[in-house]
């Protein structure tokens, strides 16, 4: 390895930290034995990322209107007092400050098999149920647990989450099929069984219903055809349900439980979009046929016992869910918000939709928008005003990299307004453009904002055409 040294000390000096530090300080400021760190695939979380930018520029005084990440909480989401009343309560149970089993709460297990079972489909057991600390750990883990010459083939662009785990673990270039803007972002079915058909690699399939960063909603023609692809080439499927209940503008969509079959499969749910409670790292699976697959239910086993390592995920939460889902007050909150939303998309929507240069869908399900720039209108010429010196200098020393054209955008609207959106070439397409949220709870302030980045999108096309 090229950074190791050879060390002149016995072993257990070596190990010994102290007489290390002290007796061969110089051999340790020269840098450690060998290279350490595991080197990355070069791909970053850009969702966080962008967050470094904003945060250099709000040290030079730039307001910052946050578009980046989608916490409802961050972007003045009021948790309600009954929700607020029911963790107080549960924090004055010492169960609640305690491990968990492994696979999660039996009765918070019990409930969500129970809501599976009720719609008369696929039927589970408590033990079909993994709990996770968030979803974000759930898909490392899906990912992780894989034999590392196998594949998962994913939507593109995609959750940056599921692309970086997935290229982390098989350390090459993701399989994917195209979302197609020009369509209502809806997939390439076709792409994804040529895909299929010819990459003997791939052994599951990618779904993330209602879709982000698209915002797509599934119909259910689409999902049928897509489990059916899954049954006749033997493969497995995981179905990302973050956003399943969070759709509107008419839209309706199925769970993966309800069309599944006999194929294998596994559903991801979570809490940190519908109630919303990102903060509680709280997610869980539902594995779907594994009694009727022994490949499937190896790989689940290998999951397992990774998660036993870990002892258990996050306990207050899951006590939680049954007692906030049921609650009365419940399905009419998340209604209010499912309106907001609806709103929102329509406000985005109507501002943006006769703008050159861009084109845009009407987002019916998550709560994200995604705006794709024209092809060729951008290059590397192109900027907005910038009064400020310093901010000015700082973004035209990022600009002057060799970046992605949308990115080059995104930090120019970022130095020009203070509005922090993601690039849509960080969510591992080539389609550029970006992404924003549906999040703002002031919808005048909203609708300044959308119309803001719809001047500033033609300010900066024009600049240099
Ligand atoms: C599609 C999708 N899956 C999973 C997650 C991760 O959620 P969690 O907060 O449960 O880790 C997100 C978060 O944005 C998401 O958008």
């Amino acid at each position: 390895m090229g950074a190791e040294k050879n060390l002149d000390i016995p072993q257990e000096k070596v190990y010994g930290t102290k007489y290390y530090f002290t007796h061969y300080h110089k051999s340790y400021e020269a840098g450690m034995r060998f290279d350490i760190a595991k080197s990355g695939s070069g791909l970053v979380y850009e969702i966080r990322h962008i967050v470094n930018v904003a945060n250099r520029l709000k040290r030079s005084g730039v307001e910052v209107i946050w578009e980046n990440i989608g916490d409802p909480v961050q972007k003045g989401e009021k948790v309600p007092e009954w929700m607020r009343k029911v963790l107080t309560d549960l924090l004055r149970k010492d169960c609640t400050y305690g491990y968990s089993p492994t696979k999660g709460a039996d009765a918070t297990r019990e409930f969500l098999a129970e809501k599976v079972n009720r719609r008369g489909k696929a039927q589970i057991t408590p033990e079909d149920i993994i709990f996770f600390n968030g979803l974000g750990d759930a898909i490392a883990r899906a990912y992780s647990a894989i034999r590392l010459d196998v594949r998962i083939i994913m939507p593109e662009p995609t959750y940056s989450t599921h692309l970086l785990a997935e290229v982390h673990h098989a350390s090459f270039p993701p399989n994917t099929y195209r979302m197609n803007p020009y369509c209502d972002w809806s997939p390439d079915i076709n792409e994804l069984e040529r895909k299929v058909k010819s990459h003997k690699a791939i052994v599951g399939i990618l779904v993330i219903n209602p879709d982000n960063p698209t915002g797509f909603v599934y119909p259910e023609e689409a999902l049928v055809r897509i489990v059916d692809i899954a049954r006749r080439y033997d493969l497995f499927l995981i179905f990302d349900e973050t956003y399943h209940n969070i759709v509107f503008n008419g839209k309706k969509t199925v769970p993966l439980s309800d069309i599944i079959g006999e194929v294998p499969g596994i559903a991801m749910k979570g809490i940190s979009k519908e109630f919303p409670w990102p903060g509680s790292r709280c997610g869980w699976m539902e594995i779907y046929n594994a009694d009727k697959d022994e490949t499937f239910a190896r790989y689940i086993d290998a999951i397992l016992t990774q998660k036993m390592s870990e002892v258990c995920s996050t306990t207050l939460p899951q006590m939680a869910i049954p007692r906030i889902m049921t609650h009365p007050q419940y399905q009419p909150y998340l209604q209010e918000r499912l309106r907001h939303y609806e709103k929102l998309s329509n406000i985005a929507y109507g501002i943006l939709k006769d703008l050159p240069y861009v084109m845009v869908n009407r987002t019916c399900g998550a709560f994200y928008m995604t705006v794709v720039f024209n092809e060729a209108v951008l290059n590397s010429r192109q900027r907005l005003t910038i009064p400020q010196d310093d901010v000015r200098a700082y973004i035209e020393e990022l600009a002057a990299e060799p970046i992605e054209f949308d990115k080059r955008f995104v930090y120019y609207l970022l130095g020009a307004t203070g509005i922090c959106v993601i690039p849509l070439t960080s969510f591992f397409t080539d389609l550029p453009g970006f992404r924003m949220t549906l999040l703002e709870r002031d919808e005048a302030k909203f609708e300044h904002v959308v119309r803001t980045i719809g001047e500033k999108i033609v300010a900066y096309v024009e600049s240099a055409r």
